[in-house]
């Protein structure tokens, strides 16, 4: 995505798509043009109902009134950061479907809010169309003109941060879209590899063989029954002079069907969305290396297909993991905090880890719970979840905090080993969290729970439906922060 800048006036920016702000005074906002409408600009959209609202749209053609194409107009109510980001969002979406490939856009004036259009334009953009007929394909928007203001290194600065961050969330988003067909633990793989050409970047893939020789049960177990051999992806990025070392930790199932706790085919039909963790955490270390932060990152991506064979893993088997903590299986559906412990453990042994932070579409209750808006985060360290909080609170990104509490722990008692790996009906999002925490020794720790939020099932705010790459931005901000 090209950004530039620009002073000229609304009437004479050649774009297809000219994207205004307008707030709850209409008239006013819509006065500097109306010349060129011969009045009848604000009147045309009174009579559209357009009030200026977040979240209204309008969109009006120009017939050469003036040099855009399209003039576009975005609802900010009484203004405000969230409400630039929103329209920024909604301009984006817009773009894609007026087939737009250049977009001028006349919504803020802070270098903050430029930071945040240019990342908010490229998320309401996106499209997943790999598989979608000839006809049906639409362009990506290729350029974004920032109208009224003439390019500052600040501003430059803060369009290329953006543009960087963007590019990492929409690598993110088409990682989980990709079909199972496509995206399996191999190619998963293979995918992260391709970020092993940045500076600084290696990455170890270990095999079934290593898998075996390294005592990595859970994902061993879980990866049993399917024909492709499961992985765990240890990508590093190690800058040097670096400040900070912290350790990434991502759920890889490239496809849930339950296991011989089988889910139904309704439940089944997205689950390719369950390595949103993994694209998750890959996207954090591609927008950290890309950006050049002087952070340490060690991620870890466990990654499994969760099928039906002769050869799957059973209920009332018992794990016995390398921390010597045995569970036992009760469900093969909960097949993801198997595959994270494994995770776990190796990035608690690493020297020098201040913080772990994990990924992952864990659990059905934390949508029912909060929704496909929010990241339920679970953590002990109030300070991680401030920070964490602050972020996701800059970056316009959904983030709630969740019950770590060990009252619950003893839900999880089992009858053979030490642990189950399903608590009960109640508070499965917690105890879920309360099962991780079993495989996390030193580093301060968060879990952050994307079942609801790293996939849509439908279209919603900026997002179309599928995968929305949310935290990348984020966790890139609290990285920012370090
Ligand atoms: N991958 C699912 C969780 C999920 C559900 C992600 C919906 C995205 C959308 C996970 O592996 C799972 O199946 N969890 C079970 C756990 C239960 C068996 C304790 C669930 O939530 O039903
Ligand atoms: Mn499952
Ligand atoms: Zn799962």
């Amino acid at each position: 995505m090209h950004v530039q800048f620009s002073t000229e006036s609304l009437a004479a920016l050649d774009c297809d798509l000219l994207a205004i702000a307008v707030g709850t005074d209409v008239d006013a906002d819509l006065a500097a043009l109306e010349a060129h409408f011969d009045g009848q600009l604000a009147s045309w959209a009174h009579g559209r109902k357009f009030t200026g609202a977040p979240g209204s749209t309008l969109v009006i053609p120009t017939f050469g009134k003036l040099r855009a194409t399209e003039l576009l107009l975005v609802g900010i109510g009484d203004g405000g950061t969230d409400a630039i980001r929103d329209a920024a969002g909604r301009a984006g979406r817009m773009a894609r479907t007026n087939r737009a490939l250049h977009v001028a856009i006349a919504l803020g004036q802070t270098a903050e809010d430029t930071a945040a259009i240019v990342e908010m334009v490229p998320v309401g953009n996106y499209n997943y169309e790999r598989y979608k007929p000839e006809t049906d394909l639409s362009p990506a928007l290729e350029r974004i003109t920032l109208v009224g203001h003439s390019e500052t290194s600040t501003l430059r600065t803060a369009a290329e941060r953006g543009t960087t961050r963007a590019a990492a969330q929409k690598w993110s988003r088409d990682l989980v879209n990709h079909p199972a067909a496509d995206i399996y633990p191999q190619s998963l793989a293979d995918e992260a590899a391709k970020l092993a050409k940045l500076d600084d970047v290696t990455i170890d893939v270990w095999d079934e063989k290593r898998l075996v020789a390294e005592d990595c049960v859970g994902i061993m177990a879980v990866g049993q029954g399917s024909d492709r051999q499961p992985r765990l992806i240890h990508l590093s990025y190690d800058p040097p002079g670096a400040k900070a070392h912290i350790a990434l930790v991502g759920k890889g199932v490239t496809f849930d069907s339950g296991g011989l706790s089988l889910k139904p085919s309704a439940g089944m039909q997205t689950m390719r969305c369950d390595m949103g963790g993994a694209a998750t955490v890959l996207g954090i270390a591609r927008a950290a290396a890309e950006l050049r932060l002087p952070v340490r990152i060690d991620t870890f991506v466990g990654a499994a297909e969760n099928m039906i064979s002769g050869n799957s893993y059973k209920l009332g088997d018992v794990l016995r993991y390398r921390n010597g903590v045995t569970v036992e299986i009760h469900n093969t559906d909960a097949e993801g905090r198997l595959v994270l412990a494994d995770c776990l453990i190796s990035a608690s042994q690493i020297e020098g880890v201040t913080h772990i932070l994990d990924f992952a579409t864990l659990t059905g209750a934390c949508v029912v719970a909060i929704g496909p808006d929010f990241t339920g985060m679970f953590t002990d360290d109030d300070e991680l979840a401030s920070k964490l909080s602050a972020a996701a609170a800059a970056d316009g990104e959904g983030l709630w905090r969740l019950p770590l509490h060990p009252r619950y722990k003893e839900m999880l008692k089992a009858e053979w080993g030490q642990i189950k790996n399903v608590g009960g009906r109640d508070a499965g999002a917690s105890t879920a969290a309360l099962f991780l925490q079993h495989f996390v020794d030193g580093p301060k720790w968060a879990h952050l729970d994307i079942a609801g939020s790293a996939f849509q099932d439908k279209a919603v705010g900026p997002y179309v439906t599928g995968g929305t790459g949310q935290m990348v931005r984020t966790v890139t901000t609290w990285l920012e922060s370090l």
